[in-house]
């Protein structure tokens, strides 16, 4: 007898969200050679679109992808993500081939994790397609589903949390922080049109031989207590500068792409505030207390790009959005999806 639970009638459609480091801390290293991490992260409204439909007598998943280049489909954390799902679901349904788009909204290797947002959108999306969405009989739980998020990528856990939280260990210790209070924060993204591996990035920190930092560990902790206090979006734009400071990897970065400290300081110049940047890199973000004050500046930025007073590193004109931090990761929904994204 078939245990097949019964799927959603429409497609299931899922937003996933770019994430930003609003501190990193490098605080040692495992025998493996993954560094070990305390990190603020939180969900942006900037998000990748990702559905998956129920393909009624086909074998194989079929992924069509579109917006910012991600590669082959073969190498593409979505198919690895179906893959973990499948064997997640370990025949507690049915698991029928899957029809996947995937639009690509977030820039790619750019510190912002848009393949591991999306990876853990299609780890959960693809058990909603079969039915075993999350508290449904057949549903193999969240331990079972938090252990595939971390063979998939160290970031991809942080996304199963459902906004923003502390993050240690290589990735994989995710405790939820409450999200800020009031208007949600707004965050200029700046990216230049570099890829930058994060494992490089990580390499170079190492080959360094630079010792942990204690006093990024203690921002980190100390916003993660603030923000469990209750921080609001003000309160929260009066930390930038030290903020913008807390990320262990800009010196690794910076090794990298040297062009990008001399694009951060004409920033900096250009919009007098502090710049930080995201995780292993090249985004850069500037935090204000409201994403019309986000708005502003991203205007401001792409006129001196257009005018030729900002010039970024890389092959053509950065990536420019105005954003915002969102409390809540958006949850799952079927057929249409009419959200907001602001
Ligand atoms: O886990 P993920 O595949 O996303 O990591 C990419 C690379 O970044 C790893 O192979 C490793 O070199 C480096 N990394 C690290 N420590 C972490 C996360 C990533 O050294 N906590």
């Amino acid at each position: 007898m078939s245990s097949a639970p019964v799927g959603p009638l429409g497609p299931v459609v899922r937003l996933a969200p770019a994430k930003l480091n609003l501190t990193l801390a490098v605080v040692g290293r495992r025998p493996d050679g993954y560094h070990l991490l305390h990190s603020v992260m939180v969900p942006l409204a900037l998000a990748d679109r990702i559905s998956l439909a129920i393909l009624p007598g086909e074998r194989a998943d079929r992924l069509h992808v579109t917006g910012f280049a991600a590669g082959p489909d073969r190498d593409n954390l979505v198919v690895r993500a179906i893959a973990e799902a499948r064997a997640a679901a370990g025949g507690a349904a049915e698991t029928p081939a899957l029809a996947v788009r995937l639009e690509k909204r977030i820039p790619v290797a750019a510190g912002l994790a848009g393949g591991s947002s999306d990876a853990a959108a299609a780890l959960d999306g693809a058990l909603e397609a079969w039915g075993l969405a999350a508290g449904t009989p057949g549903d193999p739980g969240l331990a079972v589903r938090a252990e595939a998020a971390a063979r998939l990528g160290s970031d991809v856990p942080f996304f199963l949390a459902g906004g923003p939280a502390c993050v240690e260990g290589r990735g994989e210790r995710v405790t939820p922080l409450p999200a800020v209070r009031g208007t949600p924060p707004g965050i200029l993204l700046v990216t230049p049109r570099l890829v930058v591996p994060t494992a490089d990035v990580f390499a170079v920190h190492a080959a360094s031989g630079v010792p942990p930092n204690g006093a990024t560990r203690l921002t980190s902790e100390h916003l993660a207590a603030e923000l469990r206090d209750g921080l609001d979006s003000r309160r929260l734009a009066d930390r930038a500068g030290i903020l913008a400071a807390a990320n262990d990897l800009l010196g690794a970065t910076a090794i990298l792409v040297p062009g990008l400290v001399a694009f951060r300081r004409a920033l900096t110049r250009l919009l007098g505030r502090p710049i930080g940047q995201s995780g292993s890199g090249p985004t850069l973000w500037v935090l204000y207390p409201s994403h019309g004050d986000a708005e502003a500046a991203a205007r401001t930025v792409t006129s001196a790009l257009a005018a030729g007073t900002l010039v970024g590193p890389g092959d053509g004109e950065p990536f420019v959005a105005a954003t915002s931090i969102t409390g809540e990761l958006p949850g799952p929904s079927v057929g249409n999806d009419t959200r907001s994204e602001r």
